[in-house]
Formats: C-alpha cells, sequence, structure tokens
C-alpha cells in the first residue's frame, strides 16, 4: 500500500539537500519523470479500489502539484544566483575611459591643400584638376615653350620611355602644374577663376628638393584684369594664409616663357632666434612665380587674347607647408616615417575654414 507520507518527506529532504541546478534536475526525473516515483504511484492508481483512490488521489496530486511548483521555483532561484554571479564578473563599466586607439594624422600637405582651397574658395576660385602623365605640348608648347626652348632644359622632365616607331606624341611626368591652365580653359572656356593644387616631378633631390612635389596653380582670366588684382590676390592669400595682418610682398621682375610681364614674389620674414616669423623682420623669402598670361598662351587654349587677359601664379605647397609649420627638411614629407607624422601630422578634425581661424 502507497504510503503518501512517506513519499513527501523522502522527496522534500531530497530538495531540501539538493545543492545545485543539476542535482534539483535529477531530483525532478526521479519524481515526476515518465518513470519517476510519483508519476508512476498516480499511475497505478488506476488499478486501486474505488475508495483507496478517493482518499489517496486527491492527495497524490496535491503533492504532485506543490512538488512541481517547488521545483521550479528552487530552479529559478539557482539560475537567478548563476546568472548575478556572470553578471558581476562580467559587467561592463560604462563610466570607464575607453581603450586607447591609434588614430592616423592629416599629412601637412593634404592639410596645407585645403587650407589654400579654403582661402581661394572665399575669393570666388574653384579646385581644377589635370592628369599628371602629359603630352609635351600641353607640359610645354602650348605654355609658349617652343621644342627649342632653354627652359625646357631647365625642368629636368622626367620622359616617358617610348618604343621605337611608336609614334603618338611624347609623354612627361609634368613638371609643374600650369598645363592645367590650358585644359581648363580649353574645356570651360573664359572668364574663369580656378586653382589645381597637384602634384608635379622633377629629377632633383636634395635638402629642399624632391623628385616629387607639390604646387597649385592660380589662373584668373576675364576682360579688363590686371596686375594689380594679381597683387591684390596674392596679398590677400598671404595674410590668410600666414595668418599675420601685415604682409609685406615684393615683386621682383623675372622671366616665364607663359607671363608676361612675369614676376617672382618674396614675402618680409625675419629668421631671428632660427624661428622664421613671416610679416616682420629684413629677410625675404621667395614663395611663388606669377605673371600676366601670354597672349599666345590663351590663344593655344583657344581665347582670344584681344578681348580677354588675366593672370597666374604657382607656388610649391610642400614650401608653404614647411614655412607656415616650421618643417625644416623637405624629404622627410616623404618618408612615411610614423613618428614624423605623428609630429607635423594634424587631426582629422582640424579641418581648416577661414571663419574658425585656419589652424588651431
Ligand atoms: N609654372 C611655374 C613654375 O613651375 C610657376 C608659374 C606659374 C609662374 C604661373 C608663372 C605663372 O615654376
Amino acid at each position: 500500500m502507497l504510503d503518501i507520507g512517506a513519499l513527501k518527506s523522502k522527496f522534500l529532504s531530497a530538495l531540501e539537500t539538493a545543492t545545485s541546478e543539476e542535482a534539483i534536475e535529477n531530483l525532478r526525473v526521479e519524481a515526476l519523470g515518465k518513470k519517476g516515483e510519483i508519476s508512476l504511484a498516480l499511475r497505478e492508481m488506476g488499478q486501486m479500489a474505488e475508495d483507496m483512490r478517493q482518499k489517496i488521489g486527491p492527495e497524490l496530486n496535491e503533492f504532485r502539484k506543490s512538488f512541481a511548483d517547488e521545483i521550479a521555483r528552487r530552479k529559478e532561484a539557482f539560475a537567478d544566483a548563476a546568472l548575478n554571479l556572470r553578471l558581476e564578473a562580467e559587467g561592463l563599466d560604462m563610466s570607464r575611459p575607453a581603450r586607447p586607439r591609434n588614430h592616423g594624422t592629416i599629412h601637412p600637405v593634404s592639410q596645407v591643400t585645403e587650407e589654400i582651397v579654403a582661402i581661394f574658395a572665399d575669393l570666388g576660385y574653384s579646385v581644377a584638376e589635370g592628369p599628371q602623365l602629359e603630352t609635351d605640348w600641353y607640359n610645354f608648347d602650348a605654355l609658349n615653350m617652343a621644342p627649342e626652348h632653354p627652359a625646357r632644359q631647365e625642368h629636368d622632365t622626367f620622359y616617358m620611355h617610348r618604343d621605337e616607331g611608336d609614334n603618338r606624341p611624347p609623354h612627361v611626368l609634368r613638371t609643374h602644374t600650369s598645363p592645367v591652365q590650358i585644359r581648363h580653359m580649353e574645356k570651360h572656356g573664359v572668364p574663369c577663376r580656378i586653382i589645381a593644387p597637384g602634384r608635379v616631378y622633377r629629377a632633383d633631390y636634395d635638402q629642399t628638393h624632391t623628385p616629387m612635389f607639390h604646387q597649385y596653380e592660380g589662373l584668373c582670366i576675364d576682360e579688363g584684369v590686371s596686375m594689380a588684382n594679381l597683387k591684390w590676390t596674392l596679398q590677400e592669400f598671404c595674410r590668410a594664409f600666414f595668418e599675420v595682418e601685415n604682409v609685406d610682398l615684393r615683386f621682383r621682375a623675372s622671366h616665364f616663357p607663359f607671363t608676361e610681364p612675369s614676376a617672382e614674389v618674396d614675402i618680409r620674414c625675419s629668421w631671428a632666434g632660427g624661428q622664421l616669423k613671416v610679416g616682420e623682420g629684413d629677410d625675404w623669402l621667395e614663395v611663388l612665380g606669377c605673371g600676366m598670361v601670354h597672349p599666345n598662351v590663351l590663344s593655344s587654349a583657344g581665347v582670344d587674347p584681344e578681348t580677354h587677359q588675366g593672370f597666374a601664379f604657382g607656388m610649391g605647397i610642400d614650401r608653404l607647408a614647411m614655412l607656415k609649420y616650421g618643417i625644416p627638411d623637405l624629404r622627410a614629407f616623404f618618408d612615411s616615417d610614423i613618428r614624423w607624422l605623428r609630429h607635423y601630422g594634424f587631426s582629422v578634425l582640424d579641418r581648416p575654414d577661414l571663419a574658425g581661424g585656419l589652424s588651431k
């Protein structure tokens, strides 16, 4: 005969001593599983005499139910405790500083290019581009440098290899950004106001020369543009770029085949204490070449020199970066030395704009 009291106390005390989720699960199977003791007892009731069944049935059912509930409750408690332990061990402290990450920097050439673009955008100039691999027509002939012109030799040009019998026009790595003048006027006509920053190439290598360097070209063509406009434009540029109120520029007569008259421009500076200061002192530093665009250049680009004229100028971007940020050796610009880049590079957030001051 089934002893419910014994069954109850057996499982209740077993539950009391079960100290893990696993032990409880084992107990559940033992008692309530398909072949569990309580399940079997309930099944056996079918064979019992009616009066016995009425007596034992409700109590056994009651116990099955309360025991199942208790098991579920205990299991949940263990699961909660385990979860709490895990949370404590793995918890994230959101107030802790993030792990340091390596950030790249913006190269001074890129930064200075952005500064130049920002300044000239403010003066109504847009940015134009041309290929680095040029025909010698765009690089020289169209710029009033005939094949026998001595300036052609002065440029230490890199010529592209040509197989014998290849009768395509000779190609060069552009020696300056001036060919963009021609390409731009050919395509978009005049009037125009553009700057054209980019890479240029000359076979030259020392502390202030690298075989690849950066220039930007300025070109302004309209009716009635004069040398005075050129002077004002360059003055405004230098003032904004070097961030000094007073810049003194010196225009020295010079010669470029593609401008007439031509000038080289020096900027007043001082080297007191080995530090370069722009706008004061008694030294002069050459910063650019410029002039009024030669009528032959306008004609090469399909512009009528009788109705339109204007000025052009060319500056070394790397040179400007060295001056403004006190970087002594040009060659280091292109060594990709991570320590140099960290030292002289700019934060990605340091976007040049005129309203906020160009450099922070
Ligand atoms: N192209 C010239 C150079 O590379 C610079 C220049 C540009 C001079 C435009 C006059 C006008 O030296």
